[in-house]
């Protein structure tokens, strides 16, 4: 057999990845993981070309003066891990709202009287672009330090037409300013702003007829999402907004059932949407039409813990044989969290998720409801190389030491992007 000429071996550790298939992972067989001890991972031209026991790969790879190899022994080898769902680019900050959250406030009284969402809104849209990208350049470096090589970002501090825009090019010229592969979402409709508030179905008009045109004609978002909730988005609202954004030919996500069980789950699933989001109020019914649907549910875990809320259903959900994604939710307000890795220790103890459930959820299912998984979510020959190498030897230890950044180094398309 002809050998492949690699620029990149990465070898001797325990290799831990979903299991090849043309799906998402669901229900039970979310406990599957492929683990190679002493395994290798090859790799040219930004791609992996093999994986596999030592024996296996050596035969099919040839090394070169110029091949970088890595030793990984007693390391613990993954994919490089996707967050699905966070609010990446926004003006200001909100600790003075995260202390009074501290004391007893509640995050929908806070966002009632004014401040909440509204007032990164006021922060976002007096911030220059440049201010944007620069806070945004430091946000995806903490993540990347993580261990995460795509994030989804939305949009949604703006509210208005220029803010934005102004929001999403910050998105586009981050894109190419660092290694973090980044997915964009427009969420014009996540609260209601300031000079509609007499006029709220107006502001649905608005979404529709003048922005989701513009952001499509511009191409600057590639999801469509909406917070579906009590007081800020009522069904039919986004069901509105939601058949347009599909009939512009955007991919549809949803902030569904997070405070308030309305329906959101249900809406995802008639409107086949990538994913459904939050879910910490899912009903029996919302469970089962997700089941009967290609939803992928992303669980943001991050979120009940920083809200102090009772956390999404996750083992009723496996149980129904749901794919679960997990994300940060990383946003101003409720969830100023971006490490994937804590969110995988909370999934493990608030949710009894397992370490090889989290695994699959915030790799291979987060690239599904990103409509990425032919290129990303798992170390097989004809993947993008982008992986990732913990500092234990067993990755049950990763949710375990909770809180602490045990990423050695991240590799995003064959090139090492991050070494501690
Ligand atoms: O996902 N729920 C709505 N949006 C965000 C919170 C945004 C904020 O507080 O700024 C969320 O929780
Ligand atoms: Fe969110």
């Amino acid at each position: 057999m002809a050998r492949t000429e690699i620029d990149l071996l990465i070898k001797g550790g325990q290799v831990v990845t979903a299991l090849s298939g043309s799906a998402p992972v669901r229900g039970g067989d979310m406990q599957k993981l492929e683990i190679i001890e002493e395994g290798w991972v090859a790799c040219a031209a930004g791609q992996i070309t093999a994986v596999g026991p030592a024996e296996e790969v050596r035969e099919q790879v040839e090394l070169t003066n110029e091949t970088m190899v890595i030793g990984a022994a007693g390391k613990v080898i993954t994919p490089g891990l996707i967050d699905p769902h966070t609010h990446l680019v926004f003006g200001g900050s909100r600790e003075d709202e995260f202390y009074l959250r501290a004391r007893g406030a509640d995050y929908m009284e806070i966002m009632e009287a004014g401040g909440g969402i509204l007032s990164s809104v006021r922060a976002t849209r007096a911030a220059s672009l440049e201010e944007l990208v620069s806070a945004g350049t430091d946000r995806l470096r903490w993540m990347l330090e993580q261990g995460v090589t795509t994030v989804e970002c939305k949009s949604g501090y703006g509210l208005d037409l220029d803010t934005e825009l102004k929001q999403l090019e910050a998105v586009r010229i981050l894109k190419d300013a660092q290694p973090v592969e980044l997915v964009s979402t427009y969420l014009g409709a996540h609260a209601w702003p300031p000079e509609y508030a007499e006029d709220r179905d107006g502001y649905v008009d608005f979404v529709i007829n003048t922005v989701l045109p513009k952001i499509r004609e511009e191409g600057l978002a590639e999801f469509v999402d909406v917070f579906t909730e009590k007081g800020v988005f009522s069904v039919e609202q986004s069901r509105r907004i939601f058949n347009k954004a599909k009939e512009l030919g955007f991919a549809l996500r949803v902030h569904a059932d997070e405070m308030h069980t309305l329906g959101g789950a249900e809406l995802a699933a008639e409107l086949g949407m990538a994913s459904a989001d939050h879910l910490l109020m899912v009903s029996e019914e919302g469970i089962q039409a997700l089941a009967e649907s290609g939803v992928i549910p992303i669980l943001l875990p991050g979120t009940a813990f920083s809200l102090r809320k009772p956390y999404a259903p996750a083992r009723k959900m496996l149980d129904a044989g749901l794919p679960l994604a997990l994300a940060t939710d990383f946003n101003p307000g409720s969830c100023p969290i971006t490490s994937l890795a804590l969110v995988m220790s909370l999934a493990c103890l608030y949710m009894a998720m397992t370490p090889e459930e989290v695994l699959n959820a915030v790799t291979i299912n987060a690239a599904y409801s990103l409509g990425r998984s032919e290129r990303i979510g798992s170390l097989e020959a004809g993947k993008q190389a982008d992986i990732v190498i913990f500092q234990v030897d067993d990755y049950r230890k990763i949710p375990y030491y909770i809180g602490t950044n045990l990423v050695e180094t991240v590799i995003k398309t064959g090139k090492v992007v991050v070494s501690r």
